[in-house]
């Protein structure tokens, strides 16, 4: 149980895998309450804040949509009339279940993937992908395993991709959460809250041309140690 500043130390993805799978099994006040952490009320302000953001920077008409850790699939909702095709991926199997059970669109899918080992000739809709969406994932993953993610954008992403990527990242220091109890979420927590630098140099490996950053969700989440942003790469 620890919080540890500046260290680069690994957490442990089975355990976040078990966390999630727990979250999909738990009675929670609404389905957006599983990935969003907060009660109904939040969540849902929370979701339309991104979901506000990812639209006025992006636009998916047409587009084939990857979304990298896709959880219950809460972006569908807003996606799914207007893109062309929309792959959801999630190494979370409960999660992907609820995806399968609550959503049914002809052009949509849902695949237990990870994202560190995405195999394009397996995806149920086929590469390359024109958008990228990830939203609070990249916290999940390890240093090493970020850089295969990196990668694997590059191999399904088309020439031209744009990624939408919103993270909770640490004001000042790198902070992880190893194995630390989290009275709120009633679990055991594992989480890395990278600075901004540190994601900017790790985009670097997508090669983009353009990268614009913003803050979110300001006035609904108060940590001192932590805050909300989110990339727009292309
Ligand atoms: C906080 S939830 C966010 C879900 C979704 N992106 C959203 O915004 O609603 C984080 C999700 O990332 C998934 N995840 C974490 N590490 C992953 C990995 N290596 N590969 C695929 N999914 C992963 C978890 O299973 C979980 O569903």
């Amino acid at each position: 149980m620890a919080r540890l500043y500046g260290e680069h130390e690994d957490i442990n993805s089975n355990k976040v895998k078990g966390f999630f799978s727990d979250r999909a099994n738990r009675e929670l006040e609404s389905d957006l309450s599983i990935v969003l952490f907060q009660d109904k009320e939040t969540s849902e302000k929370r979701h339309i804040e991104e979901k506000n953001a990812f639209h006025e920077h992006i636009d998916c008409s047409g587009k084939k949509i990857l979304e990298i850790g896709c959880g219950i699939g809460r972006w569908v909702e807003t996606l799914h009339d207007k893109c062309e095709s929309y792959m959801g991926i999630d190494y979370t199997e409960d999660m992907i279940d609820i995806a399968n059970e609550t959503i049914d669109y002809d052009n949509c899918k849902f695949q237990v993937m990870s994202a560190t080992d995405i195999c394009e000739n397996e995806l149920l809709i086929e590469p390359p992908f024109d958008i990228i969406i990830i939203s609070g994932v990249l916290m999940y993953i390890n240093d090493d395993d970020l850089i295969k993610v990196m990668e694997n954008i590059n191999r399904v992403g088309s020439e031209n991709k744009k990624l939408f990527i919103m993270e909770p990242i640490s004001r000042e220091t790198r902070l992880t959460l190893k194995d630390f109890y989290s009275e709120g979420l009633d679990a055991d927590y594992n989480a890395i809250y990278r600075t901004e630098d540190e994601y900017v140099e790790c985009f670097k490996n997508l090669n983009y041309n353009k990268l614009f950053s913003d803050y979110i969700f300001e006035d609904i989440s108060h940590h001192s140690e932590t805050t909300n942003k989110f990339f727009i790469i292309e």
